[in-house]
């Protein structure tokens, strides 16, 4: 008599190979399904509020005005301490998504966004104030700062010409540091560089960071082709 397929499923010889598949497949389904973490998925934002409208322009979110990062500054890494002096010095002209003053940036800050209604920076401004120009530059997007080639010629700008109503007010190593943070906002450094005189010439605008390439695999593999060139040359010929 024919054996059932359940009989046959747990003949002895059979048992690893039937089993063995269920088994695999099994494996292979659940970890399909179930991912050891949850994939973090960005805000969802609609097209037609602020920040829809500011990344569909191209500008990028600035870590400057989610005010997380401002705890310590002992512990704080440059970018970090450029964020929080981008965010004190820089962001109420340059945006809080560094898109300029827009008329949209400055409607956020209520009944002060008429700047040169308001008198405080028109040409009759009062003591404390000062003449604003009409036109804040954007600095967010990778085509944003046009003129400036690389983190070197970036500091120098912040260092010696911002902030526009009175220069020389952030410290040098403050504008290392914000030159750091908006150009990893951009794309253009990454996280772990810290920048400063020495590195300031390598790190472009307008270019994707491309982390340093290890040159040992290469170099090693030079050297081996080498060696065994020279082994097969300098072999006894048989004769
Ligand atoms: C009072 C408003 C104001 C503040 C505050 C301010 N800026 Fe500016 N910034 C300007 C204006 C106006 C210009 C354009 C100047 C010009 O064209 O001569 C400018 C230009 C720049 C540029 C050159 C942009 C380009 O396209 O070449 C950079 C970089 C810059 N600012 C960075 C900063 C940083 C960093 C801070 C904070 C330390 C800062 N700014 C603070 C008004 C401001």
């Amino acid at each position: 008599m024919n054996k059932s397929w359940q009989t046959h499923l747990f003949e002895p010889k059979r048992v690893l190979a039937n089993w063995g598949w269920l088994a695999l497949i099994s494996i292979l389904l659940i970890g399909c399904t179930a991912s050891p973490s949850p994939i973090p998925t960005a805000t969802p934002y609609t097209p037609d509020s602020y920040e829809g409208r500011l990344l569909s322009q191209g500008y990028v979110l600035l870590a400057a005005n989610t005010g997380e990062i401002f705890a310590d500054e002992s512990t704080m890494t440059q970018q970090e301490f450029g964020a929080e002096k981008y965010r004190q010095v820089c962001m109420a002209c340059h945006g809080d998504w560094g898109q300029g003053l827009t008329p949209e940036w400055r409607a956020q800050w209520g009944d002060d966004g008429n700047c040169w209604q308001s008198h405080c920076h028109a040409s009759n401004h009062p003591a404390n104030g000062f003449e604003l120009p009409q036109v804040v530059p954007a600095l967010s997007k990778s085509s944003d700062m046009a003129g400036i080639k690389n983190a070197a010629e970036l500091q120098q700008v912040i260092y010696e010409t911002m902030p526009w109503w009175n220069p020389g007010f952030v410290t040098e190593e403050e504008s290392w540091a914000i030159a750091a943070f908006l150009m990893e906002s951009r794309g253009e450094l990454g996280l772990d560089v810290t920048l400063d005189a020495s590195n300031a010439q390598v790190y472009q605008l307008h270019t994707p960071y491309q982390p340093p390439q290890n040159v040992y695999p290469t170099v090693f593999g030079v050297l081996g082709l080498l060696l065994v060139a020279t082994a097969v040359l300098i072999k006894p010929h048989h004769g």
